[in-house]
C-alpha cells in the first residue's frame, strides 16, 4: 500500500509534505506533487501537514479523486524508481488527467 496525493495539491504545491518523508518518496511533478507507491513505507507523516488536506492513505482516497491513485502510478512509468526525490528535483510532466485539468484555485 501507499499513500496518494489528490487533486487538492494542484496548482498549490506547498511542499510541507516534503519535509516530513523519511525516505524522500515524494516527487515534484510540473502541477502536483506524486508519492512513489514503491518507495513509500507508509509510515503517514506527510498526511497531517499537508495545508489543502490532499494526502490520503490509498484505502482512504475520496471517490471523486480515485484517479489519482493511478496518476500517482502513472507518473513513475518513465521515471522508474530513482529512490530519492531530491537528487531528481523537479520534472516538468504530469499525467494526463491532471496536464488537462483547468487552473485550480480561486
Ligand atoms: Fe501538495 Fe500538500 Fe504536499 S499541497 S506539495 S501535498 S503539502
Ligand atoms: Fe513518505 Fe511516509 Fe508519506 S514514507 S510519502 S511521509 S507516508
Amino acid at each position: 500500500m501507499t499513500y496518494v496525493i489528490a487533486e487538492p495539491c494542484v496548482d498549490v504545491l506547498d511542499k510541507a509534505c516534503i519535509e516530513e518523508c523519511p525516505v524522500d518518496c515524494i516527487y515534484e511533478g510540473d502541477r502536483m506533487l506524486y508519492i512513489h507507491p514503491d518507495e513509500c513505507v507508509d509510515c503517514g507523516a506527510c498526511e497531517p501537514v499537508c495545508p489543502v488536506e490532499a494526502i490520503y492513505y490509498e484505502d482512504d482516497v475520496p471517490d471523486q479523486w480515485k484517479d489519482y491513485t493511478k496518476a500517482n502510478v502513472d507518473f513513475f512509468n518513465e521515471l522508474g524508481s530513482p529512490g530519492g526525490a531530491s537528487k531528481v528535483g523537479k520534472v516538468s510532466a504530469d499525467p494526463e488527467l491532471i496536464k488537462n485539468l483547468p487552473p485550480q484555485g480561486e
